[in-house]
């Protein structure tokens, strides 16, 4: 059925170039320079960034052009764009529940994300504290790391300082917030990132890092790590909870889908990257978990490196400005459709409906401030809160949402729906989109899910705990001789 050109109530990018940003922004995240370092590391380097890249271009493409196109058919929150395209489909109601679980994921990722968040506006006013006052450095970084996790109301208060930025930027809309918050921040993203490779390659290490990450050692897939660069392709792609289908809400009908959603993935795949070749040379000169892995690598390695070296402070306020303001496009795309949600369901106003998430949000996010302190030894699955939630998410529920929304788009919609959609693509290559999502993204989900089974039941080594002594050990080591041949 050919789609005649309607705007969203919410508002429309004003350009193809606002809406790259924008989902660009939303993609380029915490995810590629705080997660992705630290689960190569956890996952030994070369073999998972294989799998990972593997998963982006296999699973991840197709399932974003599935939610750009699905989103600009709906016009309307996720949610309720589900309820009009399955009508519009005759299919059943259930579907609608790829908005609903979207929404609990999002709640569930943003409550974590903005605590983390917090510690890189923490890092950040440190530096600069070095820098006005002329300090050496920043001190003994594992030191100041864990007093920062140990401290409950230091955490509280940056998660409340990022949940309240998140809030104001979303508060302004579409065109007012969303789209001039990224014209302004992505442009610094970029040439932060720019500044802090530079610096990688000048430590001497630039090419074993190149190795680690690139020199696959298959002897270590397992399905655990299977399921762990799935999870992560998912997250760092933000898919699978449909915030980029809400983003694909407010995009223009001519502007085409398929060339843009390419550009995205490309973008965020290569900041990752990027940000690898950045972190780890640093981080194998200073032997890798210096000051410990997990999720606190890059919080302690980095640091460590930044107070030995000349203009260190300059490059520490760089990397975690360049965190922070990742953190902030992402937040803003996870709160949006929830807001958006409300602002069609009841009688609030934007403003109002982003205060009222922000407020539920920051209340699950306590549950992660307790993670690092008073709750760290309530485990379940040898994971804490934190933990726990972001395995469910990014590993369980992202996935099993973009399988659902694969499904979707390749099955319940119609073949001339999503052809109206993809008309400037050549027949060809809209071929192998559609067998992509009919096909192969929901096979190889459902087959990691499998291989996966042992993991989510066994209460094996938590992949997202902080890595064994013995394993770290040997992950130097793998380094030291791969670098030494
Ligand atoms: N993609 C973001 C990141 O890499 C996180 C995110 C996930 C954002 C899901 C929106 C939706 O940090």
């Amino acid at each position: 059925m050919v789609r005649e050109d309607n705007d969203s109530r919410h508002g429309m990018w004003s350009s193809r170039l606002a809406f790259v940003l924008a989902a660009t922004g939303s993609a380029v995240g915490l995810g590629n320079i705080w997660r992705f370092p630290y689960v190569t590391a956890e996952s030994g380097g070369g073999a998972f960034v294989l799998i990972y890249l593997f998963c982006v271009v296999v699973v991840g493409l197709p399932i974003m052009l599935a939610e750009i196109i699905m989103g600009r058919r709906g016009r309307q929150s996720p949610i309720n764009t589900l309820r009009l395209l399955t009508k519009e489909s005759h299919a059943s109601g259930w579907w609608t529940l790829i908005g609903w679980s979207g929404m609990l994921v999002g709640f569930m990722i943003l409550s974590f994300y903005s605590v983390i968040a917090g510690w890189t506006l923490s890092y950040t006013t440190t530096y600069v504290e070095v820098i006005v006052t002329g300090a050496e450095g920043i001190g003994d970084p594992q030191a100041i790391f864990g007093s920062l996790l140990g401290n409950p109301w230091k955490l509280l208060g940056w998660h409340t300082l990022f949940m309240a930025l998140t809030a104001a930027i979303v508060a302004m809309g579409v065109e007012k917030g969303l789209e001039r918050s990224v014209r302004i921040l992505m442009p610094l993203l970029f040439t932060l990132l720019l500044v802090l490779v530079g610096y990688g390659m000048t430590t001497g290490y630039f090419d074993d890092a190149l190795v680690y990450l690139f020199k696959p050692d298959f002897s270590r897939i397992t399905p655990a790590v299977l399921l762990d660069a799935m999870g992560q392709a998912f997250f760092s792609l933000s898919l699978g909870m449909a915030a980029i289908m809400a983003y694909g809400a407010y995009l223009p009908r001519n502007i085409p889908a398929g060339s843009t959603a390419m550009t995205i993935g490309l973008a965020d795949s290569g900041v990752a990257l990027v940000a690898g070749l950045a972190i780890f040379p640093i981080a194998i000169a200073n032997d890798l978990t210096t000051g410990g892995g997990g999720v606190g690598f890059t919080f302690t390695t980095l640091p460590y490196a930044f107070n030995s070296m000349s203009f260190g402070q300059f490059f520490g306020l760089a990397f975690f400005g360049l965190l922070a303001v990742a953190a902030w496009t992402s937040a803003i795309s996870l709160m949006e459709p929830p807001v958006a949600y409300l602002v069609e369901r009841t009688r609030l106003s934007r403003f109002q409906a982003a205060i009222v998430v922000a407020i539920a949000v920051w209340l699950l996010g306590i549950g992660t401030v307790l993670s690092f302190n008073a709750w760290s030894d309530y485990k379940l699955f040898d994971r804490n809160f934190q933990e726990n939630m972001e395995f469910i998410a990014s590993n369980v529920l992202l996935p099993l949402g973009g399988l659902a929304i694969a499904i979707f788009a390749g099955w319940v919609l119609s073949k001339a729906d999503t052809r109206d959609e993809l008309h400037e693509m050549k027949a060809a290559t809209y071929g192998i989109w559609r067998f992509l999502v009919r096909y192969v993204s929901p096979i190889l989900v459902f087959l990691v899910f499998l291989s996966a089974i042992g993991v989510l039941n066994l209460n094996s080594e938590s992949d997202l705990a902080m890595p064994a002594e013995t394993e770290s050990a040997a992950t130097e080591e793998t380094v030291m001789e791969d670098s030494a041949e």
